[in-house]
């Protein structure tokens, strides 16, 4: 990977780079929220309904870094539907235990046999609501998920939560819903975006689908790497 900024250029960056590139801010109110995701040059969020057909080789690459320097991993039940989700194989550095995905749900409903459930080496949090269906709630509890039931899953109180827990450092892996409500409760902290090289056309999402009416809010550009002929982004909030 070229790392383009910042400033000067890095031709081939090595893994402790690439590690010191996406290092946590060392300074900052819990939680923190970063936010990872991948679209196509004109703003698709899918191909054919998922989003691994837009991730090159360095794509996945960051997409496992990002994980592995989480505190938790939270990400929308559409996504886990979706996408083939399995848990965090790496533990955190600096820990001796992978972070923990959590899945925001109202209707508790996934996949007890998917990999969510029996790929991971820490119990999923599955955070979700009262009126999550019992036999649902039970199923995924015998599953090995733990269950904890909010009242609300709006942005403060899934990250009040986590922070509870000591999982202050959030990457989220989307999808488009659960990022739209983060943006509205003005809660993203930080957007890693790579930009896949294609035109992927058709009707696919952007990355945010949120109320209308939330204010756009300016990022500054902290870091940029190019791989081929994609471009790895890093921006956070402009203060
Ligand atoms: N390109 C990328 O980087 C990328 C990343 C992630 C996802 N995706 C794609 O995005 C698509 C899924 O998008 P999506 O928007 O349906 O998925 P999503 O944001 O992952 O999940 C939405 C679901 O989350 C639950 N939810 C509960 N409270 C919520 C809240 N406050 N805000 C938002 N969601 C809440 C609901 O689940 P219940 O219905 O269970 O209540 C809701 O249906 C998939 O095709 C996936 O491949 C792409």
């Amino acid at each position: 990977m070229y790392r383009l900024w910042p400033q000067p250029p890095v031709p081939d960056l090595d893994d402790a780079a690439l590690a010191a590139h996406y290092a946590w801010p060392e300074t900052r109110a819990a939680p923190y929220v970063r936010v990872n995701f991948v679209s196509s040059l004109d703003g698709a969020v899918t191909v054919d309904g998922r989003s691994g057909g837009l991730g090159n080789a360095a794509d996945k690459k960051v997409f496992h870094l990002l994980r592995e320097l989480a505190e938790v991993v939270l990400v929308g039940a559409g996504t886990v539907r979706a996408e083939k989700y399995n848990g965090v194989q790496r533990p955190t550095r600096g820990r001796d235990t992978p972070p923990p995905v959590a899945v925001v749900t109202g209707t508790a409903e996934l996949d007890p046999g998917s990999a969510l459930f029996t790929d991971t080496l820490v119990p999923p949090l599955i955070l979700t609501l009262e009126t999550a269906p019992a036999g649902r709630r039970a199923a995924i509890t015998e599953a090995g998920g733990e269950v904890v039931v909010l009242p609300r899953l709006t942005p403060d109180v899934l990250l009040a939560e986590l922070a509870r827990r000591g999982l202050g450092h959030v990457l989220c892996e989307g999808g488009p819903s659960l990022l739209g409500a983060l943006h509205a409760a003005d809660a993203v902290d930080e957007l890693c975006l790579t930009v896949a090289p294609l035109l992927a056309g058709g009707e696919a999402g952007r990355i945010a689908r949120g109320p209308t009416g939330s204010p756009a809010r300016p990022m500054t550009l902290l870091g940029a790497l190019q791989s081929d002929d994609a471009l790895l982004l890093r921006y956070r909030r402009t203060p």
